[in-house]
């Protein structure tokens, strides 16, 4: 199979910072965005250069210290935003200006209250005059907001229209999160089937998670042809949030069977992404989140112990170390068994002989009873318990 390249963007700076309660620092997006760079994204969306000074600042920064990302900024379909954007990434060494115009005619008659026309006319104005302000410099990428709403036949004349202007990405956001897997994959379908130009762009899709489905939804469009991805770092973003990016790469690594594309993602800074996006916005991520998740690689029952003990692959699909985790958690709990508890004294450098040994699992298994999560100082009280009894 002839694997095309799947190019992943990434708006944790942007979509992800409209995340309620979240406000991060200049600095503190620099130091997201670097690290970003170092995962190895293709485009990193560091804000909306017009929303707000520090926006601004923000974009100009990260455009001028980041070298080998795409650096992106939002822009409305307005010249003011686009003049703006452009403003804050002149200086960059790759840099893109994403313009966008609501296309569902719910957003044109409450929101814009504008016609089809003239929101067609709008998005190719804007297409073009990004081209002009930059002179060729900035690339250009156009949105349909609400494309997941929008009357289909519209919709493939606006993207006909805007990549005939000069787009080179032609984005298809599910800005409400409302698609669902198949017929999100047959929307994609249709448009690679119905615009007539659009080879000359890379088609893209923007989910949302507002019904859970943003990983399927984004899953399902690479399978229908889409070649750009959005997503945020652990699904961050407006609402229940976007696509997590962890998890659209791991399930493309992990069933390449699935899906005739790769990625550049250097999954192995996985984690550490994860851990510092999660630090800086405040945003905790929930024990059992898909790949990042603190229980994602823990094993508490005893059968699941016993197996991955015995052969990882039993009840693991992907090793740890693949997003730079050191091991898979054993966590010693109610439904761990002897070989788990054997295994957590080898590693405290305990040894105890057979009795001993059945005498302290019958304690910890008393004490798990109890007790949710067992720590290692929990078994060393016991075994000290053990030795207490022993001397008198
Ligand atoms: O959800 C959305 O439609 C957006 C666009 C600006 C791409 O975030
Ligand atoms: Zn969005």
């Amino acid at each position: 199979m002839e694997r095309e390249k799947l190019f992943i963007f990434d708006t944790t700076l942007r979509d992800g910072e409209q995340t309620p309660g979240v406000n991060l620092t200049v600095d503190e997006k620099v130091q997201i965005a670097k690290q970003l760079e170092k995962l190895g994204v293709d485009v990193i969306e560091a804000g909306f250069a017009i929303s707000s000074p520090a926006d601004f600042e923000a974009v100009k920064r990260i455009a001028k210290e980041v070298k080998n990302s795409t650096v992106c900024s939002l822009a409305r379909a307005v010249e003011a935003d686009i003049k703006t954007a452009w403003e804050a990434l002149k200086e960059g060494n790759r840099v893109r200006i994403h313009t966008f115009i609501a296309t569902s005619d719910i957003h044109l008659k409450y929101k814009l209250k504008m016609s089809r026309d003239e929101a067609l006319k709008r998005a190719v104005e804007a297409v073009k005059l990004i081209q002009d302000v930059s002179e060729g410099k900035a690339e250009v990428e156009f949105s349909a907001e609400d494309a997941g709403r929008t009357d289909l036949k519209y919709l493939f004349e606006v993207l006909e229209a805007v990549i005939e202007a000069g787009a080179k990405v032609v984005n298809i956001p599910d800005t409400v999160g409302y698609a669902v897997p198949d017929e999100w994959y047959e929307r994609i379908l249709a448009i690679k089937e119905n615009v007539p130009n659009i080879d000359k762009a890379i088609v893209s899709v923007h989910c949302h998670n507002d019904l859970g489905l943003a990983t399927a939804n984004s899953l399902m469009a690479v399978k229908a042809g889409a070649r750009q991805v959005e997503c945020t770092i652990n699904g961050i973003g407006e609402r229940a949030g976007n696509a997590a990016m962890e998890e659209i790469v791991m399930a493309i690594k992990v069933r390449p069977d699935q899906f005739p594309v790769y990625t550049d993602i250097d999954t192995k800074q996985i984690y550490k992404t994860s851990q510092l996006v999660s630090r800086l916005t405040g945003v905790l991520i929930s024990r059992t989140k898909p790949i990042v998740g603190d229980n994602a690689f823990a094993h508490e029952s005893g059968i699941h112990q016993h197996g991955v003990l015995e052969c990882r692959e039993t009840y693991e699909i992907m090793k740890p170390e693949d997003i730079g985790l050191k091991e898979s958690k054993i966590v010693l709990g109610k439904h761990s068994g002897r070989h788990a508890f054997r295994k957590k004294l080898e590693e405290m450098g305990i040894e105890l002989e057979e009795e001993k040994l059945e005498e302290a699992f019958r304690r910890f298994k008393e004490l798990a009873s109890r007790k949710k999560e067992i720590y290692d100082v929990d078994i060393e009280l016991i075994i000290e318990g053990l030795e207490g009894e022993k001397k008198e």
